[in-house]
């Protein structure tokens, strides 16, 4: 078990190389310390609610294109059900034990199982995998660009 940070805020660690799913795995974290900010407040927990539907949602169309079976699609969307039965439907005041929850089982999936995409999933022009030495050739190529 990997530890849950405190206060509940993003950090490296977490960092799974795919920028898209970073940020929005940081707005996760975000919409949780919200709810548990303003435990009364409905409209905060739904958003916390959309936030990781849209994640799920962005997350499982890149990770079902991993076409080799280095990733199993099937059990890593089912573990985004779960947690959506888990926290849809529940009204306010939410639970601090609902929360602890949260906040423990997204520090684990991330490390768990999102982590095992890493590397694997082809960039959004489809032609390759993004590794680190990719990622840093882009980035000196574009310096060099700009530097020109
Ligand atoms: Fe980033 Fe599988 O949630």
């Amino acid at each position: 078990f990997y530890p849950v940070p405190e206060p509940y805020v993003w950090e490296e660690s977490f960092a799974t190389g795919y920028k898209n799913l970073d940020d929005e795995h940081v707005i996760l974290f975000d919409a949780v310390r919200e709810v548990e900010a303003n435990k009364n407040d409905q409209a905060i927990y739904q958003h916390m609610i959309d936030v990781y539907n849209e994640h799920f949602r962005n997350e499982e169309a890149m990770f079902s294109r991993i076409m080799d079976g280095a990733h199993d699609i099937a059990d890593h969307r089912n573990r985004h059900l779960g947690i959506m039965n888990t926290i849809e439907g529940a009204q306010v005041p939410i639970g601090q034990d609902l929360l602890d929850f949260v906040k423990n089982w997204l520090a684990q999936h991330i490390k768990n199982t999102d982590f095992d995409y890493k590397g694997k999933m082809p960039t959004h022009a489809g032609e390759h995998v993004v590794t680190d030495e990719h990622i840093l050739e882009v980035e000196v190529a574009v310096r060099e660009r700009e530097a020109l």
